[in-house]
């Protein structure tokens, strides 16, 4: 089992930056990277207003804030992460985008160095052969808000020896969550049960069966679900939930994945839910508003 000190942390999106949350409130030192060292900044700006939200709760102490604060460094470029033990990428759910940086940030790492992705539902075998190290690569998917939600799935290729299986088991314990170990199937097991679900809440708005708020209200005080689907879709981001559609129906060749038209149309449209402002809902107002 390595020892893990230095993590990378590839991607400073919705994801990313809860990643670097967690891990920097956990001890460990953090390099943050993405496209531009702008869009790390204005992600390391979200951690520090999270803290802050955190502190005001009694969750954190101010000292704790500081401290998990400077142990977080903007890297403006891969090269920057290769003091890493452990880099996990997450960034959009594009397989060819995160074969070329896994590729890419292998050749900066040490030899031992652990390589893990955050991805929602692209094959851990798949994404391994694109690295140096299919051994010491390993899929470890965080939920969303990620400080929140107590859930880590940790996914094996068929590669992963036994001491990153351990590595990533220990590290995940070491950030107080609690473990699901899901085999390598697509979307793994907490969305191969989900996406489906959403999917079809998005295929009963298509068909007229209900609005928005109708769809919505009937899960949350019928299902007794904390989020209506919809409201769930534009917070995980509809990108990133047509893409898992889209891996469900290729890798599992069964229509009942079909990814819904109106979805389609939504990303197409560049409406991606809460991150880009608008998606079932329009969130430019004071209060979130049904587009449908
Ligand atoms: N949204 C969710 O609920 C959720 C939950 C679990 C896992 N995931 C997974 O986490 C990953 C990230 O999702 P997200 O919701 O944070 O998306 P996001 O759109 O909020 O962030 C993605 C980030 O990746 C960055 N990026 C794009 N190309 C890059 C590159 N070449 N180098 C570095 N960074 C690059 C983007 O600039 C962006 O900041 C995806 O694989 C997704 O499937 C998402």
């Amino acid at each position: 089992m390595a020892k893990i000190k230095n993590v990378g942390v590839i991607g400073a999106g919705q994801m990313g930056i809860g990643i670097a949350h967690v891990c920097a409130l956990a001890g460990f030192n953090v390099k943050l990277n993405d496209v531009s060292l702008e869009r790390v900044n204005s992600g390391l700006a979200t951690i520090n207003g999270n803290m802050a939200r955190q502190v005001s709760k009694n969750a954190i102490s101010e000292d704790e804030r500081k401290g998990a604060l400077g142990r977080i460094t903007a890297a403006g470029m891969l090269e920057d992460l290769s003091d890493s033990d452990l880099v996990i990428e997450s960034a959009i759910e594009n397989e060819e985008l995160k074969r070329k940086l896994l590729s890419d940030v292998c050749r900066v790492l040490g030899p031992d160095a652990v390589v893990a992705t955050n991805s929602s539902s692209i094959s851990i075998t798949r994404l391994a052969s694109a690295t140096d190290r299919p051994e010491r690569f390993i899929g470890i998917h965080f939920m969303n808000p990620v400080p929140v939600m107590e859930l880590v799935e940790v996914i094996r290729g068929i590669a992963t020896d036994d001491a990153t299986f351990d590595t990533a088991k220990g590290f995940v314990s070491a950030l107080q969550k609690k473990i699901a170990v899901a085999e390598d199937f697509p979307a793994f097991i907490v969305n191969r049960i989900l996406l489906p679900m959403i999917n079809e809440a998005i295929y009963t708005l298509y068909e007229g069966v209900g609005n928005v708020e109708a769809i919505d209200t009937a899960m949350k005080l019928g299902a007794h679900h904390p989020m209506g689907p919809l409201e769930l879709a534009d917070f995980i981001g509809l990108d990133t939930c047509l893409s898992i559609m889209q891996v469900l129906h290729e890798g599992l060749a069964d229509s009942k994945y079909r990814p819904c038209p109106l979805l389609v149309k939504y990303v197409e449209a560049g409406w991606l839910g809460k991150k880009a402002q608008r998606g079932f809902y329009d969130y430019r107002g004071e209060k979130p508003v049904p587009t449908r």
